[in-house]
């Protein structure tokens, strides 16, 4: 049975960048009050890029997806698999991944969606791994892309300050050595309120809330209990504990999550990737996007054991491990 490996990855961010002091400036025009200071000390995060009026996740997607492909030098019509990890679709339909095939130029295989908010990349990581591993598909390319900006309330600066927009890439062809050696995915829908975009659309109308809702507190707690236990669980797949993994990428929300989900594992603070000073948190491509730096700057190595993690709403969670 074939393994899927990882042969090339690429990340793409919209050239405007909002630090702190400029956001805490456009609220304060509106009488919402917040600061570096608070941003900084309770979250790590320092700017996120911000897209233009109108930029769609598919675009920031197919940008991603070039650079990835460029980096593994693989041809698009290589592709027999397109997943793009999305909770800001250009569309109710037609699929994201189907944009993202067209935008490359190419047709057939599959393209399909996932929807598992920030745990999404993972999940889609996943899925991938068990079409190639059955032989399903051969090259995938998987994507994880938001423009979160969109679903964001302005006025709520408890949700605001946190997030950004970007996409990231990974290439993956099949292999006779590893590859993704383990994969843990999990869910509790009955956590589904404390982490929501609960709107949709209907009769042509916006039904229900259509910005992002977030008790901080409760989804702080649950992301370190779940995350710790779901490393545990997926190195013990290959045989390891949390401490021999040589790079760890989880989901990049809170500084302080990563930090005590580091202490709890035993793995040092300079073997996780941090990201989120620079892109805050971009849900689905928040994973992709940190490993692209850390691959391309020459951090992650062939060999390397990489553990990535993914949560959010759902609630969802879930762990890939994959060695380089
Ligand atoms: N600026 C200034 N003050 C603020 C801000 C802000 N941007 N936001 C909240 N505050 C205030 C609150 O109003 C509160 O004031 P009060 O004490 O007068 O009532 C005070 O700061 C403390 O608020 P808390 O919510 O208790 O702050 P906390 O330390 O919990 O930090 C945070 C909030 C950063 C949101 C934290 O809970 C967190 O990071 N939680 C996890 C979030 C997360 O991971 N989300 C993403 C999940 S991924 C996904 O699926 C989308």
């Amino acid at each position: 049975m074939p393994y899927a490996k990882i042969i090339g990855s690429g990340g793409y961010l919209p050239p405007r960048i909002v630090s702190n002091d400029e956001l805490a400036a456009e609220l304060a025009a509106r009488q919402i009050e917040t600061s570096d200071t608070w941003i900084t000390e309770r979250t790590g995060i320092r700017q996120r890029h911000i897209a233009a009026p109108g930029v769609k996740t598919s675009s920031l997607a197919i940008n991603a997806a070039r650079a990835a492909l460029d980096h593994a030098a693989v041809d698009a019509a290589d592709i027999d698999l397109i997943i793009v990890a999305t909770s800001t679709p250009d569309f109710i339909f037609p699929s994201t991944a189907c944009l993202v095939q067209a935008g490359l130029g190419i047709r057939g295989g599959a393209a399909f969606d996932i929807q598992a908010v920030c745990s999404g990349f993972v999940y889609a990581l996943a899925t991938a791994d068990a079409f190639i591993r059955v032989g399903r598909a051969a090259t995938a390319l998987v994507i994880g892309a938001e423009v979160f900006s969109g679903i964001l309330d302005w006025s709520d600066r408890g949700t605001c300050v946190l997030f950004g927009d970007g996409a990231g890439a990974v290439v993956l062809r099949a292999a006779d050595t590893p590859g993704i050696t383990g994969v843990e995915l999990n869910a509790d829908g009955g956590q589904a309120k404390i982490l929501c975009t609960a709107g949709g659309i209907s009769q042509g109308k916006i039904v229900g809330d259509p910005f992002l809702r977030m008790d901080g507190q409760a989804v702080f707690k649950l992301a370190v209990t779940v995350l710790a236990q779901s490393a545990r669980d997926v190195c013990a797949q290959a045989g390891m504990t949390p401490a021999d993994v040589d790079w760890m990428i989880p989901h990049q929300a809170n500084v302080r999550i990563l930090n005590l989900l580091g202490r709890k594992l035993g793995i040092p603070a300079e073997k996780i990737v941090v990201t989120l000073d620079r892109h805050a948190n971009t849900s689905a491509a928040s994973v992709p996007l940190a490993f692209d730096v850390a691959f391309r700057d020459g951090r992650i190595r062939a060999g390397d054991q990489v553990l990535m993690q993914g949560v959010g709403g759902g609630f969802t969670w879930g762990s890939v491990l994959v060695r380089i």
